[in-house]
């Protein structure tokens, strides 16, 4: 079965051998785009969390085959080093990571969230934020979600990758 859609901005046609095969599948080994991470496979921990069509889905649980038409941003097309996101740029502000491996899943969620809600409280956080991270980085993220939307407010119509797609 062949699936078309957007990655990072680029076209992408795909033949995938199974119809339940997950995108998170895809993403990391077809597309060998490894900054999404496999962590809990049950929907549970975000660390595969990616935008279909800009809302944050946990890639783990999502079958390829509806991503067909579709635009997916991956942390890799969230923003680079010269432009990078709001979100990316609190993240190195604020020093959040330990290990790293949970970082890519929250940023993305973080980043469909100050679509939604530009100003989150530290309730939003709590409310839309579920994700797991087992370094427990989670004070220094809460300060870098406000960071980011800091950032992002102060500069609202910066472009990057995702909405270049
Ligand atoms: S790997 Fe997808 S939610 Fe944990
Ligand atoms: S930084 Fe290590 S799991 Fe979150």
């Amino acid at each position: 079965m062949k699936i078309e859609f957007y990655v990072n901005g680029v076209p992408q046609a795909i033949e995938i051998s199974a119809v339940n095969m997950p995108l998170l599948w895809v993403i990391r080994d077809t597309l060998d785009l490894k900054g999404t991470k496999f962590g809990c496979g049950k929907g549970t921990c975000g660390a595969c969390t990616v935008h279909v069509n800009g809302k944050a889905v946990r890639s783990c649980l999502y079958t390829a085959k509806f991503a067909e038409g579709k635009k997916i941003t991956t942390i890799e097309g969230l923003g680079n080093e010269e432009n990078p996101h709001p979100v990316q740029q609190a993240w190195v502000d604020e020093i959040v990571p330990q290990c790293g491996y949970c970082q890519p899943g929250f940023m993305m969620t973080t980043a469909a969230l100050l679509e939604k809600i530009p100003n989150p409280t530290d309730e939003d956080i709590d409310t839309h934020i579920s994700n797991v991270c087992r370094c427990a980085t989670y004070y220094r993220m809460r300060k870098a979600i406000h960071r980011a939307a800091e950032i992002k407010n102060s500069a609202p119509n910066q472009i990057n990758v995702e909405n270049d797609a």
